[in-house]
């Protein structure tokens, strides 16, 4: 298996090949994400929630950020790793814009990053992809503006909001975007955005018709019983394994069945 790149994840989307992406944090997790072929591991701000414990996405720090990027990009051989820029580290000026995604690429060792919005951010997106830097898009439901929005609610659902999106994925598009992040789009408007445009769209509760498709890691593995919306789909009882492991080892070392004198060390040996 070789390095993913822009050209060779291009290529798959010119092939008809769908894209798969999964969110990663750590290098642990990144490690085993990374040897399963998968083509893009993100570095979502969506660990402001998942691994820092707040309800949002908004208190995240571009610091943050390029940590957890450096722990995924040393364990990651072959997937195209993007790290998200964070609220305000992008949307002040385009020189901000270019000097946020240069440290994620500088000091995150990423390929490139992810912004949220249309066209209200096309400069911005533009003088990023300028600098050499590659941009992913990311529209629909936007979880930097969860309160310019009025909540997390479903997109595309009439013709206005249908023009919009469209619209704004032509824009990110022809501002050098190399793929477009469609998130809580209906199925419909998904699947009109990915024929109207050139570039990949990777879809998280979007629908099947997207180019792609992005989950976050600890969804998929069914980390939190209590997350259960509807465009998400659980590959494992994450919860329930760790749950009794953990409930296991307890017992184990109550009881003394851990550590045997297996697992321990003797004067000879
Ligand atoms: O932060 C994140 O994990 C994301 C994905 C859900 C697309 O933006």
């Amino acid at each position: 298996m070789k390095k993913y790149t822009l050209t060779s994840i291009a290529k798959k989307f010119q092939a008809g090949e769908k894209l798969t992406m999964l969110t990663a944090y750590d290098a642990t997790f990144a490690g085993i994400i990374d040897k399963t072929g998968i083509d893009m591991i993100l570095v979502g701000d969506s660990l402001g929630q998942v691994i820092q414990g707040d309800n949002s996405t908004i208190p995240v720090k571009l610091d943050e950020m390029i940590y957890h990027t450096r722990c995924v990009t040393r364990a990651t051989e072959h997937a195209l790793v993007i790290c998200d820029l964070p609220f305000l580290s992008y949307q002040a000026s385009t020189s901000q814009a270019i000097l946020s995604a240069g440290r994620a690429l500088k000091e995150g060792y990423c390929e490139a990053v992810k912004v949220e919005g249309g066209v209200e951010i096309k400069d911005k997106v533009k003088a990023i992809t300028q600098s050499g830097i590659p941009v992913m898009g990311h529209i629909g439901l936007k979880p930097q503006s969860i309160h310019s929005m009025g909540g997390y609610k479903i997109h595309g659902k009439n013709m206005d909001e249908e023009e919009k999106l469209i619209n704004e994925a032509k824009v990110l598009e022809q501002a050098g975007a190399f793929a477009i992040v469609l998130e809580g789009i209906t199925l419909e408007v998904s699947k009109k955005i990915t024929q109207s445009i050139n570039i990949p769209t990777i879809g998280i509760g979007s629908g099947p018709h997207c180019s792609g498709q992005v989950l976050v890691i600890y969804d998929l593995l069914g980390m939190n019983p209590l997350f259960k919306p509807r465009f998400i789909k659980t590959y494992g009882d994450g919860y329930n394994f760790i749950s009794d492991a953990v409930k296991k080892y307890i017992d184990e070392v109550k009881t003394s069945s851990f550590p045997t004198p297996e697992h321990s060390f003797n004067q000879e040996k």
